[in-house]
């Protein structure tokens, strides 16, 4: 918007008026986006108020609390690029080198003094602070794909969470008509309730979930997610006695490694296919498609027809098995992680 595009008549009368008249305008039209954004307008529409009330039925309202994930702890540390980004997105964070981070742990919910549980959600939330006052926050989750693929979805997962008065807890009709109506959220829950729960945040892996675009320095670009890899061993949640008795344990587990040592997590930038859904965070991207035309720079295809329809009929199958990952029973064939020396 250019705000003085009248200059001629600025001075004049004429032009005072056509400059309020105009300011006038924009006032009356970002009042409507107020009333609109604020719910005013419609009683059915999504609003940020609806929303944030759907988290204080659930939870309570625990004033000064984040609404969701209000139960975490602070860190701060620093990213150091290897560099290997740099192709794919010319972000400064990605240039080689090292930025400080700050970052937050936390467990999904709005309840700050829950007790910590190995089911819940946990949570990493990272800002970089880049040269210049640039930055690049993410908050990313232990859970492989993200329940619901709308906010409307979330909203109404949240209503059918609600503890019932009587019961003081969520009422199962409401549950199952909220899941009747999200086939999307039926897919995703076995997924992430498969997901393996490590002893702590220090050996969990933390996804994006919603697909990002990293655009390079000429303006091309992918469809990626990513996630923070620990470098700390996985242990399964049983293997660390001081679950028992401590409703902190994983917050206190935390804060004692990082005291004795910086935890470190690898992130890991997955690129997605032409058929990889960027718009749906309960679909996961499948790990490995060999897909004949993903080649390197040095390997280029040939004339023959079959390599383009090898491409097409992988992606198709590819996303076919990702969207039925839920119902796929155990492979015919499968094996532990053997180390070098033959021991499992
Ligand atoms: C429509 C969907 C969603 C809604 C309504 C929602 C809502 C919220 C709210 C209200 C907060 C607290 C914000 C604050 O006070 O600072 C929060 C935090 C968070 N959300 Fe979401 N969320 C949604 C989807 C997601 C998804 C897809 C992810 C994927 C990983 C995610 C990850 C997180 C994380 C990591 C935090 C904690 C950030 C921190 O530690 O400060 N959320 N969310």
């Amino acid at each position: 918007m250019k705000p003085f595009w009248f200059g001629a008549g600025q001075g004049s009368n004429a032009g005072v008026l056509v400059r309020l008249g105009a300011i006038g305008a924009v006032m009356l039209s970002v009042a409507g986006v107020f009333a609109y954004v604020g719910g005013w307008l419609s009683p059915v529409r999504l609003t940020q108020d609806r929303m944030m009330a759907a988290f204080q039925d659930d939870n309570g309202t625990h004033a000064g609390f984040r609404r969701n994930h209000a139960k975490g702890v602070c860190v701060t540390g620093w990213f150091e690029s290897s560099g290997q980004a740099a192709a794919l997105s010319k972000a400064a964070v990605f240039r080689p080198g090292r930025v400080p981070v700050v970052g937050r742990f936390a467990l999904a919910g709005g309840m700050p003094f829950q007790t910590d549980a190995p089911a819940t959600v946990r949570s990493m939330a990272l800002r970089f602070l880049l040269p210049g006052g640039e930055e690049w926050r993410t908050g990313m989750n232990n859970i492989p794909v993200f329940p619901v693929n709308s906010a409307r979805g979330f909203y109404e997962q949240l209503l059918a969470s609600s503890p019932d008065p009587v019961t003081g807890k969520p009422d199962p009709v409401r549950m199952k008509a909220f899941l009747a109506a999200h086939p999307e959220t039926v897919r995703a829950l076995p997924l992430i309730k498969k997901r393996q729960i490590t002893s702590g945040f220090a050996n969990s892996t933390f996804n994006s979930l919603n697909a990002f675009r990293f655009v390079d320095a000429a303006g091309a670009s992918v469809p990626v997610r990513w996630s923070t890899v620990p470098v700390q061993p996985f242990a399964a949640d049983s293997a660390e006695p001081s679950a028992a008795g401590d409703k902190n344990y994983l917050f206190d587990d935390l804060i004692a490694q990082i005291a004795q040592h910086p935890r470190q997590w690898r992130l890991i930038v997955t690129i997605g296919q032409a058929d990889d859904p960027t718009n749906d965070a309960t679909l996961p991207w499948p790990a490995v498609n060999y897909d004949p035309l993903v080649l390197p720079s040095g390997i280029e295809p040939s004339d023959d027809s079959l390599l383009s329809a090898r491409s097409a009929a992988y992606a198709r199958s590819f996303t076919l098995r990702a969207e039925e990952e839920h119902e796929k029973p155990p492979s015919a064939v499968t094996a532990q992680e053997v180390q070098a020396g033959g021991k499992s």
